[in-house]
């Protein structure tokens, strides 16, 4: 079998320290599997920047090398292309999107940088799987370094129609440096439809009989993979005495009132505001609700170094402010808005005890949180997920109850059936979920990955 390499910006950590995002946990329990290198950014932001020494770590069959980049690097990879260019674009976000020739060049010369430093630790045989939109022409880089090995690549984001993309300045070239990947993966079918759009209208690509995608003289295979979790280990986490104590707390608190639970990064890609309008439309329309139902909102602050994660923060303080000055009762908050996160064993236990899980992303590719929160749920009497359409987990997971989140009175309504669903429904909708996230889970995704890849 020949060695695993990964590769992505954030690297580890391999505890549970409830600071990892959700590509890196689930490249946690591939690699815990398979064992391998896992490549990428230390996490450090230092003078000496991606000219720093290798760090190199061993954990059981997983090696971790990482290196640190330099302040223009972070300002102009990280926060600048990456964040400030690719992720908004990527989420349909025309309006946020800023476009920087620094930026630009930031973000070629890290890619340039990361290929050079992981050239010489690939081995003939190793297999190299890259991750996410930090890295998009890193491929093509290492192709010109020589590396002949299977490269794969795994979009955790959407991928927008072609409409969209055009905007980018320069967009052909990237997709272009995408091609020297043998195999490109989506989260869904709908982004995966919108990447052969693109080839077939910008890159005149067509299809091959085999399913390969042939467009400016490159040869790729496009398929989705929606990624899961690891189903049955998180459903355990309940069981754990972190869990525990987090359900007794919960217990003390409520005593027999109702908890919505929305878990999300500070990111405008979350729709959170749009959540918390849409509960204050709950508990508008629903007066005997008030007192007995609140929202528990845990969001972790991130990217604050660029603007529009700032006035986000802000503006989701003021609306929790605002409702709760409105609707609040000596012994009754609405909302309990946290920002910071939680070890995920702990978050196990918020999901158990609470009543409703709600998503309202206004686009994401998956979001790992609608299924962790199915997976926590007791099966006996098992809470209701309240999806967005616009995320990619929407795809497969139908017996959600499944909203628009632009429409505050459909989620509101959405919120009052999942309040007062029977218990036999409950059941039903929950027996589904779950049954198909224990077919495709983490290691389901990884392997069909994988497997295509050595195909
Ligand atoms: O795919 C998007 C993603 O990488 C998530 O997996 C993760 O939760 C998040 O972004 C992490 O963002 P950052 O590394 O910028 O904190």
């Amino acid at each position: 079998m020949s060695r695993l390499v990964i590769v992505s910006n954030r690297v580890g950590p391999l505890k549970d320290t409830g600071k990892a995002g959700g590509l890196a946990v689930a490249l946690v329990d591939v690699l815990r599997e398979t064992g391998g290198l896992w490549f990428g950014w230390s996490g450090e932001v230092t003078e000496a920047g991606t000219f720093s020494e290798l760090k190199r770590e061993r954990r059981g069959n997983v090696e971790l090398a990482t290196i640190d980049v330099s302040p223009a690097d972070n300002d102009e990879f990280y926060a600048g292309y990456a964040n400030r260019t690719l992720w908004p674009m990527l989420h349909y976000r025309l309006d946020v999107a800023e476009f920087s020739p620094l930026f630009e060049a930031g973000y070629h010369r890290v890619n340039e940088r990361f290929a050079a430093r992981l050239r010489p630790l690939v081995g003939e045989s190793d297999r190299i799987w890259v991750h996410d939109y930090h890295f998009l022409p890193l491929g093509a880089r290492l192709r010109e370094l020589g590396v002949s090995g299977p490269i794969g690549f795994f979009l955790h984001i959407p991928w927008p129609p072609t409409e969209i993309l055009s905007a980018l300045p320069r967009h052909r070239d990237l997709v272009r440096a995408m091609l020297a990947y043998d195999l490109i993966g989506l989260q869904t079918e709908r982004d995966r439809r919108h990447f052969v759009d693109y080839l077939r209208e910008e890159a005149g690509g067509h299809e091959l009989p085999d399913g390969r995608w042939e467009a400016w003289g490159h040869t790729v295979r496009v398929e989705a993979f929606p990624i899961g979790i690891d189903t049955e280990g998180y459903r355990g986490f309940v069981a754990t005495p972190e869990a525990r104590r987090e359900i007794q707390r919960l217990d003390r608190h409520l005593r027999g009132r109702a908890q919505i639970v929305g878990v999300d990064r500070i990111d405008y890609s979350k729709g959170i505001p749009h959540r918390f309008r849409a509960f204050e439309r709950l508990l508008e329309d629903q007066p005997e609700l008030r007192g007995r139902v609140s929202l528990l909102q845990i969001s972790p602050p991130s990217r604050g170094e660029v603007f529009a994660y700032a006035e986000i923060r802000r503006e989701l303080e003021h609306l929790a402010g605002s409702v709760n000055g409105r609707y609040a009762d000596i012994d009754w908050t609405p909302i309990r808005f946290m920002t910071r996160g939680f070890p995920r064993r702990a978050l196990a236990g918020i999901y158990a005890r609470s009543r409703v899980g709600l998503v309202t992303s206004l686009r994401d590719g998956m979001n790992l949180v609608a299924k962790e929160y199915v997976a926590a749920q007791e099966p006996e009497d098992p809470g209701v997920l309240v999806l967005s359409r616009f995320a990619g987990a929407a795809e497969a997971m139908s017996e959600a109850m499944i909203v628009n989140p632009y429409a505050a009175d459909e989620t509101a309504a959405a919120l009052q059936a999942a309040l007062q669903m029977p218990l036999d429904e409950r059941r039903a909708r929950h027996g589904a979920l779950y049954a198909r996230l224990v077919q495709a889970d983490a290691r389901w995704w990884a392997n069909a990955f994988l497997d295509r890849l050595a195909a």
